[in-house]
């Protein structure tokens, strides 16, 4: 506690940004974002960031951008097909808010804001994701405090202070882009939630929680819940129904259609994790003659796969196709 104090107390704390910033150039992984200063591609990374794991992130994030590669072909194009590209990577009201966001920038014909205040004036860009992108891409001098630098901020300086303030205060501001994410990187990989890895952690001689016995920090316990689907096919096309406009969650997307009787073939079991509940998937096979609900469609494989899917239609479709010959 008294050399977190004096972390901050001395008013520059110059031997902490240098350490943790050379450790971050050593050891960094290497993501698709980094390295990048461009505003519209940290915008999208941080965007997809926001609620999706660094490790679904790096598979989506060049698909994305080879398909809308800068803000005017975002703004052009139509909401479903950036809704398709952004599947799998959940929280879709995010692709809604970016894509509102490009429109209304390509409108006023500007380029992207490079302030934190500008930033945070568009539709899903909040106070944390202002100032990574401020920072990363336009060098401007904001700590940005996402839930991993909130723990390292607390760790280092045994809860005392607000985070925001505490991580402005040990900004470099030289380097905030890189500062913001060494910090984060740190929280990452080694001052990790349940089991810190001290021993490992560069900054541990400045850290006024190094080598307590650590409060653990709650797990919440997931939900659990069971989920029916049907996979209904004519031929080589398969049924799918789109979700009503009006639905709290993944309006206007395509999904299969529910089973609410159980029972018949079960085709594939899978697990799905969405937010705090763990989905227990049954899919049941069915081949005849349905016919389509008025919201349905006939489709091959090949064409539904570029429909606006939910991630775990996607899912499912994906692991079909790498079954079978569709
Ligand atoms: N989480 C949010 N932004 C990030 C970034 N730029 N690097 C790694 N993790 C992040």
């Amino acid at each position: 506690m008294k050399r977190a104090l004096k972390l901050l107390s001395s008013g520059n704390p110059s031997a902490f940004r240098r350490v943790l910033l050379s450790w971050y150039d050593k050891h960094q992984r290497a993501l698709p974002w980094r390295g990048e200063s461009d505003g519209y591609r940290i915008w999208v990374s941080e965007i997809m960031l926001q609620q999706t794991r660094v490790a679904v992130v790096q598979q989506r994030y060049g698909n994305f951008l080879r398909r809308f590669p800068d803000l005017r072909s975002l703004a052009r194009a139509p909401l479903p097909r950036v809704l398709a590209e952004w599947s799998g990577l959940g929280y879709y009201r995010r692709a809604r808010n970016l894509h509102a966001a490009a429109r209304i920038l390509a409108r006023r014909g500007g380029p992207i804001p490079r302030t934190a205040v500008a930033l945070a004036e568009l539709p899903g860009i909040g106070r944390y994701t202002a100032a990574a992108i401020s920072s990363i891409a336009f060098g401007e001098p904001q700590a940005a405090v996402d839930g991993n630098v909130e723990r390292v901020v607390e760790r280092l300086l045994g809860g005392a202070a607000d985070p925001w303030q505490a991580a402005a205060r040990l900004l470099d501001a030289e380097r905030p882009g890189d500062f913001n994410q060494a910090m984060m990187e740190l929280g990452a990989t080694t001052c990790l939630p349940a089991k810190p890895r001290c021993q490992a952690c560069p900054v541990a001689k400045f850290c006024g929680q190094c080598g307590q016995r650590l409060k653990r920090m709650p797990t919440r316990r997931r939900k659990q819940a069971k989920q029916a689907y049907l996979l209904l096919r004519r031929g080589s096309k398969i049924l799918l129904q789109q979700r009503p406009a009006s639905a709290r969650l993944m309006p206007g997307m395509w999904e299969l259609p529910s089973a609410h009787r159980t029972g018949g073939t079960v085709k594939m079991r899978l697990r799905h994790s969405i937010t705090d509940t763990d989905y227990h998937v049954s899919v049941f096979a069915s081949e005849g003659s349905i016919r389509a609900p008025l919201n349905g469609i006939w489709l091959a494989l090949p064409t539904l796969q570029r429909l606006p899917l939910t991630g775990l239609t996607r899912k499912i479709l994906q692991r079909l196709a790498s079954e079978t010959n569709l």
